[in-house]
C-alpha cells in the first residue's frame, strides 16, 4: 500500500489493516468499508480505541460505493473469494477508474482476479505467498498499465510467483491437486451426462499439466 495519501480496505471488518498500516506511516490516512453492521460497528470501535479518529474513517455500504471517485489512490480488498472481489472492482468502475495501485488477497479462485485484471488494463506488479497455520494465502498487487494476458497456468498460479519459482509454489500446485482430485473423486459418483464426462476428461488433463509444472520446478 501507499505510504502517503489515503487508501480504503473494503471489507475491513476489525479494520486490523488500515490501524497497522497507518499507526506506521504518518502520512497515511484511510477509509474502512464494510457491508455488515456488527463488523462496521467493531472496526469503529477499533479507530476509537487506537485514538485514530481523525485518520481512518469507518463507512458501511457494498464495496466501493462508499467512494468517490478520485478520493483514495489506493484500495485493499483482503480475505474474500476471488469472484467477489471482481465483482467488487466490476460493480464501480468510476472508482477504480481514478485508482494508481489495488492490493487484492483472495482466498478462493485468484485466476478471476488475475483475468479481471489482464482485461482492464492493470498490470500484476508483486505477488506473494504466505503460509500460517497450514494455510496459503496469495497477495497481489495490481498496477494501472498495459496489461498481458495470461494463460490459463499464470491465472491459475500467478505469473510473477511461475517466474520466481516461489519457494511455496510446490505447496500451492499440490493444493491445486488435491482440490482437483476431490472433485474428479466426487464426477465419479455423478451421472455420467455428456457435461460430466468433458469435466471429468478436462480435469484429468489438468492434473497431468500440474504434475508437469511441478517436476518442472527447480
Ligand atoms: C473474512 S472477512 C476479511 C476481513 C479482513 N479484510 C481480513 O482480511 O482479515 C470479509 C469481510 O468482508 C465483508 N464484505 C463482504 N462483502 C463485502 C462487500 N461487498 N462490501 C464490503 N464489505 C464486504 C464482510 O462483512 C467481512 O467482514
Amino acid at each position: 500500500m501507499p505510504e502517503a495519501g489515503r487508501f480504503a480496505d473494503i471489507g475491513s471488518d476489525h479494520a486490523l489493516l488500515p490501524i497497522y498500516l497507518v499507526l506506521k506511516h504518518p502520512e497515511l490516512s484511510a477509509i474502512v468499508g464494510e457491508i455488515v453492521e456488527g463488523p462496521y460497528r467493531a472496526a469503529q470501535r477499533a479507530v476509537t480505541k487506537h485514538e485514530l479518529v481523525d485518520r481512518i474513517q469507518c463507512r458501511l455500504g457494498d464495496g466501493l460505493s462508499i467512494l468517490r471517485p478520485g478520493e483514495v489512490q489506493a484500495v485493499s480488498i483482503c480475505g474474500m473469494g476471488g469472484g467477489t472481489i471482481r465483482a467488487i472492482l466490476e460493480q464501480s468502475p468510476a472508482v477504480v477508474q481514478e485508482l494508481e495501485s489495488v492490493v487484492l488477497q483472495p482466498n478462493t479462485n485468484a485466476s478471476a482476479v488475475r483475468l479481471w485484471a489482464a482485461d482492464n488494463g492493470w498490470t500484476i506488479t508483486n505477488e506473494q505467498l504466505l503460509a500460517d497455520a497450514g494455510l496459503l494465502y496469495e497477495v497481489i498487487r495490481l498496477e494501472k498499465g498495459a496489461s498481458k494476458a495470461l494463460t490459463a497456468m499464470e491465472a491459475t498460479f500467478g505469473p510473477l510467483l511461475l517466474r520466481e519459482q516461489h519457494p511455496l509454489l510446490r505447496m500451492r500446485i499440490k493444493e491445486e491437486l488435491s482440490r482437483c482430485g476431490r472433485v474428479l473423486e466426487g464426477l465419479k459418483h455423478a451421472v455420467q451426462t455428456e457435461d460430466v464426462q468433458q469435466r471429468r476428461a478436462q480435469l484429468e488433463q489438468l492434473q497431468i499439466e500440474l504434475s508437469q509444472l511441478l517436476q518442472q520446478l527447480k
